[in-house]
């Protein structure tokens, strides 16, 4: 008998809509997990690296390190060099993001898409540590998405409430199935978190968008994807925004600080209860 560690868990956040909150929904539900006592360990595949932006905060700057291109190398190579990462507190740790990842999803070579999950085994040092891999991925379907498709166990969607919203959790259902199908059996899609709505209102002791227009986008996402899929609905808040982006947990006493802490911690719970 064996006593290894399980391997993390790995959640993936993904969205082809850009601007939704992708970075700000898998860095507070980081942030979330860390204060629950779990060990976290970030991935940033985003070139334009707000994850890490995030992580670093408004005062701190950590020198820039990042090798995250290698996580897509060959992972047999022997000569290459264990990744990067680094440690942003005891329980949070980091793989920095750069805008070298846009050459990952300009690349024509399939074989990177795999390479991500043999290099999490093999390259990332003492990966058994962790409790959770959360890795947040650009817009759009690209390489990057695809690796993360093909290592993740979870995977869920910020979107906000656009005309566009179905038709873009459509494009993303496009990519899961023959993923699901062939290449990982094990993941699973999480649902939705409906993100960056300006008002919402309590109806039946659940928050639902304010405006008339919002609230029928709002219903027929519910009826296409059912209630299940629905991971929460969280304002448009500046703490939120403030928190968030220097790396904070949201704090503050105002009412709009504890509306905006009450539906993220919502949307975690829910989120967590999948995995
Ligand atoms: N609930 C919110 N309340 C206030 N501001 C928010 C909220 N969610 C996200 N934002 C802000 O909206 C902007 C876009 O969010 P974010 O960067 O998380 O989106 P994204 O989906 O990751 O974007 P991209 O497609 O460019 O990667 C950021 O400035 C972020 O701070
Ligand atoms: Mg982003």
């Amino acid at each position: 008998m064996t006593n290894e560690a399980p391997f993390p868990k790995v959640i993936g956040v993904s969205t082809p809509k850009g601007g939704v909150g992708k970075s700000t929904t898998i860095t507070g539900l980081g942030l979330y997990l860390s204060l629950q006592g779990k060990k976290v360990l970030f991935i940033d595949l985003d070139n334009i690296a707000s994850l890490t932006n995030n992580l670093q905060g408004a005062e701190v700057r950590y020198e820039h390190l990042s090798n995250v291109t290698h996580l897509f190398k060959d992972p047999e190579d022997e000569q290459a060099a264990p990744i990067t990462v680094s440690v942003i507190s005891d329980n949070i740790h980091l793989i920095q993001g750069d805008s070298s990842v846009s050459e990952i999803n300009r690349s024509n070579d399939l074989t990177i898409v795999t390479a991500l999950k043999d290099n999490l085994h093999m390259r990332v040092p003492n990966i058994e540590s962790y409790d959770y891999i959360l890795i947040d991925t650009p817009a759009g379907n690209g390489n990057t998405l695809l690796a993360t498709l093909i290592c993740a166990d979870l995977i869920y969607s910020p979107i906000d409430l656009d005309h566009n919203a179905i038709g873009s959790l459509k494009e993303l259902t496009k990519v899961l199935k023959p993923v699901k199908r062939g290449l990982n059996k094990n993941l699973q899609w999480g649902g939705f978190v409906i993100n960056r709505v300006k008002t919402l209102v309590s109806v039946l002791g659940k928050k639902v968008p304010h405006s008339l227009g919002d609230r029928a986008i709002y219903e027929s996402l519910v009826t296409a994807y059912g209630d299940v899929a629905l991971l929460g609905v969280i304002g448009l808040r500046d703490p939120i925004k403030a928190s968030i982006s220097s790396g904070k947990w949201i704090s503050g006493k105002d009412g709009s600080a504890q509306d905006a802490s009450f539906e993220f911690e919502n949307f975690c719970k829910k989120l967590m209860e999948k995995i």
